[in-house]
């Protein structure tokens, strides 16, 4: 009897401390729209049910957009049962209303607070008051909660977090929940059995710097995704005006290389055709949203030139070409090579191999010495042909055992099983020989899906 209680208390102790999160959800990476990067704290009810309106007639919504999650700044106090309450002025019929128009829509909503006593716009935090508004997101028809980390002052991230997690599944309605601690307290280790996706870095700002420094961030960390549990390199500034056109294009595709969650931020009312293009372009977006729900690796870094491999299923991958400088590039790819190379397997989601020292040079490309898919002169190449061995010639030693062919599970794929499909120019390649020059403008990626015969 002594024994049975000793082992009760042991088993609520582990339950308390373990977290419980709702499994069935976020299998691919979350797709929607959040207000804070264009709208900052100009929310309202007029602004979220029109916001809905357009991702419906825009596409978005037939593209897989679902979320429209409303950021900071829709609350304002609390009364005097600690019940949170909204800016009666902006959301003159309260936060249900706003859920049930979004979910008329066929839609899903979400909703914005902090683990600290404030959030980062000093409003009321979530603190103490977990599973009181837990329940209160689940009466509203909440889908999905981004939790911030302001106000959070010595709390320990883990409990935290956690506890809100169980907030969230003891209120019983199923809740995504977006951890959102800036990466601070590396929830990639932690919080898979709390959220479904965490930040992993500060915010975003809409230009091409910050936006590549996030990217560059994600490099170690793609062994932490997979369905269910999705590192965030925070929301989308594509359409915001702050970048070219071919660095939002560039920004998305990285994102979907990534298996990030696609959180349109922009206005969605007034979207430019270039915009939509980036957007909704639906072959990209079936890359992000590949339900092996694995995150890019990067293949081979060359500083300004990398190629970043993200393994999809049915034995298909997605490589992208990035060209981070700022001037036009002409790089020689050997598709065949590019066929046989996968990511993962061991050192999966490790540091990038290095270019072989002495790596032959590539014509044209200052700095671009040994690149897979890129060495050599295109005679060079040539000689390897399609259906080469699936050795990852002049790369001993990368990590991943990329283009082994030995990995377990791994079939070894050549060329001759693919057709190349450039995502952008939504073309299959015609590809007289298994390698060719590609011309890169600054800033600028090339996206390539190798489809199963
Ligand atoms: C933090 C978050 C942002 C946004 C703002 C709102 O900075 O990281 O994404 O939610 O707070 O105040």
């Amino acid at each position: 009897m002594k024994k049975y209680f000793l082992f009760l208390v042991v088993l609520s102790l582990f339950i308390s401390a373990t977290a419980q999160k709702f499994d069935q959800l976020a299998k691919t990476p979350p797709m929607g729209w959040n207000s804070w990067n264009k709208f900052h704290c100009d929310v309202s009810e007029a602004l979220i049910m029109q916001t809905a309106d357009a991702l419906v007639s825009t596409g978005m919504k037939d593209a897989g957009y679902e979320y429209i999650v409303i950021d900071d700044c829709w609350q304002v106090s609390r009364d005097e049962n600690g019940e949170i309450e909204c800016d009666k002025e902006r959301f003159p019929n309260g936060m249900k209303y706003v859920a049930d128009y979004v979910h008329s829509k066929g839609l899903k909503f979400g909703i914005y607070s902090s683990a600290g006593t404030v959030t980062c716009q000093r409003r009321p935090g979530g603190f103490g008051h977990e599973y009181q508004d837990a329940r209160t997101y689940a009466r509203y028809g909440v889908d999905y909660l981004k939790y911030d980390w302001c106000g959070s002052t010595t709390q320990d991230a883990k409990s935290s977090y956690t506890n809100m997690s169980n907030a969230l599944y003891a209120a019983g309605r199923p809740i995504v929940f977006s951890i959102c601690e800036w990466g601070s307290n590396k929830p990639w280790e932690w919080a898979a059995n709390v959220g479904h996706l965490w930040r992993t870095t500060g915010d975003i700002s809409d230009n091409w710097n910050s936006m590549i420094n996030i990217f560059e961030k994600q490099k170690e960390l793609a062994r932490y995704a997979g369905p269910g549990k999705w590192n965030d390199p925070d929301m989308l500034e594509v359409g915001n005006g702050g970048m070219t056109t071919e660095e939002y294009r560039t920004h998305f595709s990285l994102w979907c290389m990534l298996a990030s969650p696609l959180m349109a931020g922009n206005d969605l009312q007034n979207m430019t055709p270039e915009t939509k293009s980036i957007l909704l372009n639906k072959e990209m977006i079936a890359i992000d949203q590949d339900t092996l729900g694995r995150q890019a690796t990067c293949y081979r870094d060359n500083g300004d030139y990398q190629i970043w491999v993200k393994t999809l299923s049915n034995n298909e991958k997605a490589v992208c070409l990035l060209n981070k400088s700022d001037e036009k590039k002409s790089v020689l790819v050997d598709f065949s090579l590019l066929a046989s190379i996968r990511s993962g397997g061991r050192g999966f989601g490790g540091p990038p191999p290095a270019a072989p020292a002495g790596g032959s040079g590539i014509p044209g490309i200052p700095g671009a010495q040994g690149m897979p898919g890129a060495q050599g002169t295109a005679a060079g190449q040539r000689a390897q042909g399609a259906g080469a061995p699936a050795a990852g010639q002049g790369m001993p030693g990368v990590p991943g055992g990329m283009g082994t062919g030995g990995q377990r599970g791994f079939t070894a794929m050549t060329l001759e099983d693919y057709k190349v499909r450039d995502v952008w120019e939504h073309k299959d390649l015609v590809l007289k020989e298994s390698s060719m020059y590609v011309e890169m403008l600054p800033h600028s990626v090339k996206v390539y899906r190798f489809i199963r015969k």
